[in-house]
Formats: structure tokens, C-alpha cells, sequence
């Protein structure tokens, strides 16, 4: 499957195939040279395979996490593009999880001002959430992506059969993501979790998500409107993240509690929390409600005690509400 992506600056396609990593250089086709980034936690089959048809390019590996994810990884990466004398026409390769292509994006969106830039993404969460989009960013003292720019690539290959050696955790963490995406857009793509087969149906749970990441995206480049859709689960989704630190939940764990708070409507309630248990996703948590509302708070700087929250009453459409922070508490149950 193809899904071409239309931009205001770029076009481009996202190649979703089994086996499409091996046909990297044959669909890339391009003249000059690659820099290709990773990190050692992207497993040597993945790698290999992409150095056997680019035996000639520099590979720079960066320690794997979260924690590499700033200024001064993203600077040992330019220096080494440097030192390999890579030009403004050359390529840089991410291969690997959202980490790698958050951080390589950000490296050849300001190397030069600006170079060429192919996504090989292989964890679900990124060949779900974060091949589509153009966000790039590095996180700076403990605030995540608060460094960064749109930056589109020229293409993305995603390839389901690298998500074969990802631990079950992540390769689970991905998935919730896909969830959000049917419960804000796409009802049928929701219903597949809930048959008992949803893993034969993994290639289609990818390609549907992507194509209603495409379409929000199109329509809404800067997230103004319909873009905030995504951010379903999201509000409290972070706060979670922040309040159970980088050692915690990851990021999907806790946006399938974030959506679990949220939602109102009980049958839907009922729906998600038996997906979710399938998934083998959290559904409730233990975190002090108080601090959860403080934070909720502090990342949404609450403006004039208004937040925007995504609500679902009816799986297949996400709408958009305002609450205040006297919502948000009783939510909590405060
Ligand atoms: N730019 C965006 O739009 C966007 C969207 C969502 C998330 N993100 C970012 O993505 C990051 C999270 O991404 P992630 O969950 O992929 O984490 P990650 O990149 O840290 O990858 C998770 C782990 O899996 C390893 N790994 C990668 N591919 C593998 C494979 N095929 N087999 C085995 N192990 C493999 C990595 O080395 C790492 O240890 C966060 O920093 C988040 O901010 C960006
Ligand atoms: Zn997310």
C-alpha cells in the first residue's frame, strides 16, 4: 500500500509492505549520499539490511532511549554529518523508533538549513504516530520536544515485519495509538481490536491509522483545529507520563489511560476497557488525582482556566469541548 502525503512544501509517499526495508535503495533512488542514523537498541537484521544496499555510507548509532533525545546527541549528529562532509543534497536515514526519527529529522531539518530526509520507521508507535506529520523536535531540561521544527521527509517506508523482534511491551505500547485513531475517526478500524483475530489484521490497523493521521494532518498542518483531535487521551495522557517519570509508563500506556479517563460515554467505556485488557494496555492507574490536576494544568498553561478537551459520544467521531479546570478536578474526582 501507498499513501501519498500532500503538504504545503512536500509530496511524498509512505510505502507500507512487508519486506520494504530490503528495497530501501531501489525505491529511494537517489543520487548522492546517505547518512544513515539509529540507535543500539534497533536490532543488527534491521541495520544490515540497510547497510548492505548503502555499503558506502556513514552510520552514526546513538545510545537508545528517551534520555538521548537532546541538544547534545543532536550536536555530535551534525558534527559527525560534518566531518563526513555531508552536503546540502545528501539524504539522512532514520532507522528506528520515534526517538531516532525525531532526532534525525531535527539533524537534516537544520543541517545546512535544511536537507533531505527518509524515515525508516520500526516500532509500532512510530510507523503509527510518528511517520506522518513532519514534527521533529529534541526534549530540553525534562521538557519533552520542546526544541524542534517541521521538517517533511521525502518518503517513509514502513515495514510491519521489523516489528517482529520489538519486546511485546512496545510492540503493544504502539497499538494504543491505532485505538485512539479509530475512536476519533474511523469506527471500523476500532472494531478490528475487538475481533479476536486483530493481529492477523496488524498491516491494515497500520495503513488505516496512517491514512486518518494523512487526512487530520492535510487539513490542519499547524494543529489548530482538527489536528487537536489526535490529542485524544492525550491531556491526561501526559500528565501520567510526567507524573510516573521516564522509568514509568510509556508513552501509549498512557494514552490508554488517558482516554480511559476522559471518556464519559459508558458503553464506549465499557468497549475500550475490554480492548484495552486484550491489548494487555493499562486501563486504570494510581496516580494522586490532585498532582494529576496540577499537572494537567501545567502542560496545557490552562488559558484563562480553559482547556480543550476530545471527547467521544459515538466511536468513529472525536469532537472537540472546552472545559475548565473545575472539569478537569471533577473528573478526577476531586
Ligand atoms: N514526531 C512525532 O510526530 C512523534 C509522534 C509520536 C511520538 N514521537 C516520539 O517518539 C518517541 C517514542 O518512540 P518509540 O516508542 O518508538 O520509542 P523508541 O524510539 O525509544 O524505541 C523504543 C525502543 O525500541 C528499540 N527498537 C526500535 N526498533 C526496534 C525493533 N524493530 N526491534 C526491537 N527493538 C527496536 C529502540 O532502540 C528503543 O530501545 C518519543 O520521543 C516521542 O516523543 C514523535
Ligand atoms: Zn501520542
Amino acid at each position: 500500500m501507498v499513501i501519498n502525503v500532500h503538504t504545503k512544501d512536500r509530496e511524498y509517499p509512505v510505502y507500507v509492505e512487508r519486506g520494504v526495508l530490503k528495497r530501501a535503495k531501489e525505491l529511494i533512488g537517489r543520487e548522492g549520499h546517505v547518512f544513515i542514523v539509529s540507535d543500539d537498541g534497533v536490532p543488527a537484521v534491521w541495520l544490515d539490511c540497510l547497510k548492505e544496499q548503502y555499503p558506502e555510507a556513514p552510520v552514526h548509532i546513538f545510545e537508545n532511549g528517551e534520555g538521548s533525545k537532546n541538544l547534545h546527541v543532536w550536536n555530535e549528529i551534525l558534527e559527525d554529518m560534518l566531518e563526513h562532509n555531508v552536503s546540502r543534497n545528501d539524504t539522512v536515514i532514520a532507522l528506528g523508533g520515534g526517538v531516532v526519527g525525531d532526532m534525525a529529522g531535527f539533524a537534516a531539518a537544520s543541517y545546512m538549513r535544511g536537507i533531505h530526509y527518509i524515515n525508516i520507521p520500526t516500532t509500532t508507535l512510530s510507523q503509527i504516530d510518528s511517520s506522518i506529520g513532519g514534527k521533529t523536535a529534541v526534549d530540553l531540561k525534562g521538557r519533552k520536544n520542546c526544541v524542534g521544527a517541521f521538517w517533511q521527509p521525502d518518503m517513509v517506508l514502513v515495514d510491519p515485519d521489523t516489528l517482529s523482534t520489538l519486546t511485546p511491551r512496545h510492540f503493544r505500547n504502539g497499538l494504543a495509538e491505532a485505538v485512539k485513531e479509530g475512536l476519533i475517526k474511523d469506527a471500523e478500524l476500532f472494531e478490528l481490536f475487538e475481533s479476536d483475530e486483530w493481529k492477523e489484521h496488524l498491516d491494515e490497523i497500520i495503513g488505516r491509522s496512517l491514512i486518518i493521521k494523512r487526512d487530520v494532518v492535510e487539513k490542519d498542518e499547524r494543529e489548530s483545529g482538527e489536528r487537536k483531535l489526535l490529542n485524544f487521551g492525550h491531556t491526561f495522557g501526559h500528565a501520567y507520563e510526567t507524573y510516573y517519570g521516564l522509568n514509568g509508563y510509556y508513552h501509549g500506556e498512557c494514552v490508554a489511560m488517558g482516554m480511559m479517563t476522559v471518556l464519559e460515554n459508558e458503553e464506549i467505556r465499557t468497549r475500550l476497557k475490554a480492548v484495552l485488557e486484550k491489548l494487555d494496555l493499562p486501563f486504570e492507574n494510581d496516580a494522586d488525582p490532585e498532582e494529576t490536576a496540577r499537572l494537567v494544568r501545567n502542560d496545557k498553561k490552562a488559558d484563562h482556566d480553559k482547556i480543550t478537551i476530545v471527547q467521544v459520544q459515538k466511536i468513529g467521531q472525536g469532537i472537540l469541548e472546552e472545559w475548565t479546570m473545575a472539569d478537569v478536578e471533577r473528573k478526577l474526582g476531586l
